[in-house]
């Protein structure tokens, strides 16, 4: 099978070495792929969000299947035009990818579904904000209504904070605040069936502690032992199937990645928000656990024959991801830094490095190119080996400005919030 990847991040490092080790694959291309992702895939350049290039691209590659692992192309049609040229392509069409798109279509989806989520406004004006501000109560959430690479969402008990943040986004989704623990279950759908994976947790907040500003994600780890037996069937039935089956029911079925980011509260479990790919960095343990071949159980969903398909088998035992960061991320990331060490930690037992900000300088070093650098990706018997084997990683690599957090996967169920 040849296998096509869009993007070049860490997710995409991850699912290119999970791609890469199933046998079924002959050939591996990747655009634009990374420089960690040159040692495993032929890289091509081009436009991502242009879906007449990719799919030309796809058809002159002899692609058997082609694998978006970003929103910005989903939501641009990429996944549309490559399979308007007849090549099986995972990933969801335009109109299903506004699931993620639009926070305001995610709302409308599962009012329409009876998908349990945060009470919500949409507000395009000054007053509309003031008044959703009120019935919420502090904590505020706004939520910029376009895609903003996971930084559109401010949380805060400083009303001007949310109101700064409303009034600097377009259109504002105000929501009320969700208590609980934060889970991430992902499933891969054909447009009808729903093959959900292990559930991981991403930790949002910059700093330790969950302190400082949101950012995409600053580390992950699989599986969660505390939740409850039951758990992902429970979220299939109440959260996951209900939607995909309104996509469906509107004549947009989603074919690909539907994550369900989830807040464990009192009330029960309620949707935080949807994305329409895999996530990252939970992603990058995800795939270090997965024993299924990624490619075949990808290309069954691209063709609709996911009811045939064998259940996900995964390994025992855990994996943790610590994201290694540049300074100035979120904001103001700063580039062109000198990694070194990557050799080091992944001479280590169980430990790869998965790369997502980098670049190749013209001495042919790896330098900082994006506020998300790395992700040390771990595995072990349990989270705690795990997560020791992940900080051992990280512990050998250094560049200029590098931050990350220190209690990625080391603390209670709350940890992730
Ligand atoms: P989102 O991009 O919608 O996932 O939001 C990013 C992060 O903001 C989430 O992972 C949560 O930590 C936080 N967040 C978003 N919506 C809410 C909410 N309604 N209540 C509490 N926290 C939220
Ligand atoms: N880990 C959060 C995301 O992928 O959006």
């Amino acid at each position: 099978m040849r296998v096509l990847l869009v993007g070049g991040g860490g997710r995409e490092h991850a699912l290119a070495r999970a791609l890469a080790r199933d046998p079924e694959v002959t050939e591996l291309h990747a655009v634009p792929g990374n420089p960690g992702i040159a040692a495993l895939a032929t890289l091509h350049g081009g436009d991502v969000l242009d879906g007449t290039a990719v799919s030309d691209l796809a058809g002159r590659l002899g692609a058997d299947l082609v694998v978006v692992g970003p929103e910005a192309p989903l939501v641009a049609g990429v996944a549309d035009a490559v399979r308007s040229k007849g090549i099986a392509c995972f990933g969801p069409g335009a109109e299903a990818a506004r699931i993620e798109g639009s926070k305001a279509f995610a709302k409308e989806i599962m009012a329409a579904a009876g998908v349990p989520t945060a009470l919500a406004r949409i507000c395009d004006t000054a007053d509309e904000v003031e008044e959703a501000l009120d019935a919420y109560g502090p904590p505020y959430v706004v939520k910029d209504d376009a895609l903003a690479a996971g930084k559109g969402v401010v949380v805060t008990r400083d009303r001007d904070v949310a109101v700064a943040h409303a009034m600097a986004c377009r259109r504002v989704v105000i929501e009320e605040f969700l208590d609980g623990p934060e889970v991430s279950l992902f499933a891969v759908c054909d447009g009808v069936s729903v093959v959900p994976m292990l559930p991981a947790q991403d930790f949002k907040r910059l700093r330790d502690g969950d302190d400082g500003p949101n950012t995409g994600g600053m580390g992950a780890y699989a599986p969660l032992e505390w939740l409850s037996a039951g758990f992902v069937e429970e979220v299939v039935d109440v959260v996951l199937r209900p939607c995909v089956d309104e996509l469906r029911r509107r004549g947009s079925p989603f074919i690909g990645l539907l994550y369900a980011g989830l807040a464990l509260g009192e009330q029960g479990v309620r949707v935080i928000e949807f994305n329409a790919r895999f996530g990252d960095p939970e992603t990058q343990p995800l795939l270090e656990l997965l024993e299924t071949p990624l490619a075949g159980v990808l290309l069954a969903a691209a063709k609709g024959r996911l009811d045939r398909a064998e259940p996900l088998r995964w390994r025992s035992g855990a994996a943790v991801a610590v994201v290694m960061a540049a300074d100035g991320y979120p904001q103001a990331p700063r580039k062109d830094d000198t990694v070194h060490g990557l050799a080091d930690a992944e001479a280590l037992d169980e430990v790869v490095v998965l790369q997502a900000g980098t670049a190749l300088s013209d001495d042919g070093e790896i330098v900082t190119a994006g506020g998300r650098v790395l992700a040390v990706t771990a595995t072990g018997v349990s989270v705690a080996e795990a997560r020791e084997r992940a900080y051992a990683g990280v512990g050998c690599i250094s560049f200029d400005g590098a931050r990350w957090r220190t209690d990625i996967a080391g603390g209670s169920a709350d940890a992730g919030q």
